[in-house]
């Protein structure tokens, strides 16, 4: 076992940094809108299953292979078996994902520090309640070519600013900061669509399960959203697991942020949809749910009090961001220290910059460049599908086959029971979960977002 040279300071630490890396852009920005369109409630039931049964357990098989080597994907599946220097691809793969979805992330999360600002000084409630204004406006903010790529780089640069103050003093202090305060902006936002007239057709359409929207095509995405949210298939908890400290309970705090993160998901519908049915209006927007449905909800309450809970929504998404993006770029960073010997501060600086430049690219793919597509996507859509569904399955998938069938079976044991200190009951469904159920669901959603 090695000795460990970076460790967040407690559980508690550690919870917080990798709850503020589940909860995301993902929870707020993706989740109402795929649960609403693939059948509420039933949508609901099915990523229920697939977070605890297939995301949960990727979580700890990650942290599993992190805390146990030290190392990040580049060293560390090498590391439980030196005979198969070949599983170190998962690492390489992980690193590609996490350059794309990073450049988008700063990018949307742009945008939404953009929209924060916008609240803040009143453009936004300018706008009225005119649909097509607020639309047009959101048109013509994401195709310019300035405004997006300044806000993008703004948040990339404070992220890279955070990461570069360390493990602790970093990302766990930002994170045990902006978490709690993340809670209570989500509740006083909940309260608010709660307390509006007919608040509960918004519950209705986000609970009630509607079987007959629950397609195919629904499941699948419930299990991409499931691995995406939670942050798994792309190393980051690998790296993140080397810093829990070495007496922490692997399953329990697996519980809490995979839990965590479903709650904060299912408060962000309850947050959104009630308010959005009580104007009137339909939640049928898709990703333009917050960025065109939410500003006009926020124009139909009186002037202060729209835009004080317009600045109040952005910045809960804003604070999302951030912490996402912070465990984004930390994977980026830690892998490039490990395989070339860098310095902490060197790789974040590489990696800033490289992704700020690719996100340059992603921006200039919705409005200059709109016309290059790649498979008959423009650049915008084609990084997102990547992103979300084939790059992160194929890497969960290598992951899972790697714990369950390859690294030694006493490796993964000694390091769920902490050598042997902790009871470890679940352990035997743990294993089938990892050997079978997960990779037969992975290589269902590949085979399918590969024929569609
Ligand atoms: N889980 C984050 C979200 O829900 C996104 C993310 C994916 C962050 C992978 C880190 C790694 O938005």
């Amino acid at each position: 076992m090695a000795e460990q040279k970076n460790s967040f300071s407690s559980s508690i630490g550690a919870i917080m940094a990798a709850v503020g890396s589940a909860v995301g852009l993902g929870n707020i920005w993706r989740f109402p809108y795929i649960c609403g369109k693939y059948g509420g409630g039933a949508f609901l039931i099915v990523y229920l299953l697939f977070v605890f049964l297939i995301g949960m357990v990727l979580m700890m098989s990650e942290f599993v292979i992190g805390r146990r080597t030290q190392h990040t994907p580049a060293k560390a599946f090498s590391t439980l078996r030196p005979d198969k220097k070949g599983w170190n691809i998962i690492g390489v793969v992980g690193v590609f994902t996490l350059f794309f979805i990073v450049s988008q992330y700063h990018l949307v999360s742009g945008w939404v520090t953009s929209y924060f600002v916008d609240s803040c000084t009143g453009t936004l409630a300018g706008l009225g309640q005119n649909a097509d204004a607020i639309s047009q406006y959101f048109a013509d903010f994401s195709s310019s070519v300035w405004r997006p790529i300044i806000f993008a780089t703004i948040f990339a640069v404070i992220t890279g600013i955070i990461i570069t103050g360390g493990v602790q003093k970093g990302i766990e202090r930002i994170s045990k900061i902006l978490m709690p305060f993340l809670l209570i902006l989500i509740l006083v936002l909940c309260v608010r669509s709660l307390t509006l007239p007919g608040a509960s057709k918004g519950l209705a359409y986000l609970f009630t399960p509607d079987f007959s929207k629950l397609t195919g095509e629904g499941i699948l995405a419930a299990l991409g959203q499931a691995l995406f949210s939670l942050s798994v298939g792309m190393g980051v908890m690998v790296v993140y697991g080397s810093y829990i400290p070495v007496d922490d309970n692997l399953f329990k705090t697996s519980i809490w942020i995979t839990a965590s993160d479903t709650l904060i998901a299912i408060l962000a519908g309850v947050a959104i949809f009630p308010a959005v049915f009580s104007c009137g209006l339909e939640p049928a927007g898709g990703p333009g749910l917050v960025f065109c449905v939410l500003p006009q909800v926020f124009n139909t309450m009186p002037a202060v009090v729209g835009s004080i809970f317009a600045a109040l929504f952005f910045l809960l998404v804003v604070v999302a961001a951030l912490t996402s993006n912070i465990s984004l770029l930390e994977g980026l960073a830690a892998w490039l220290s490990e395989t070339a010997n860098t310095p902490r501060r060197k790789s974040t600086l590489i990696f800033t910059v490289c992704t700020i430049l690719m996100a340059c690219v992603v921006s200039l793919g919705n409005g200059a460049w709109s016309d290059f597509h790649i498979f008959g996507n423009n650049i915008f859509d084609f990084v997102d599908r990547l992103n979300s569904i084939y790059m992160p399955p194929i890497c969960a998938l290598l992951t899972v086959i790697f714990l369950g069938w390859v690294m030694p079976e006493k490796d993964v044991r000694d390091e769920l029971s902490n050598h042997g200190t902790l009871k470890i009951g679940y352990y035997k469904v743990f294993l089938f979960l990892a050997r079978f159920v997960a990779p037969i669901a992975l290589i269902a959603v590949l085979v399918s977002g590969i024929m569609n």
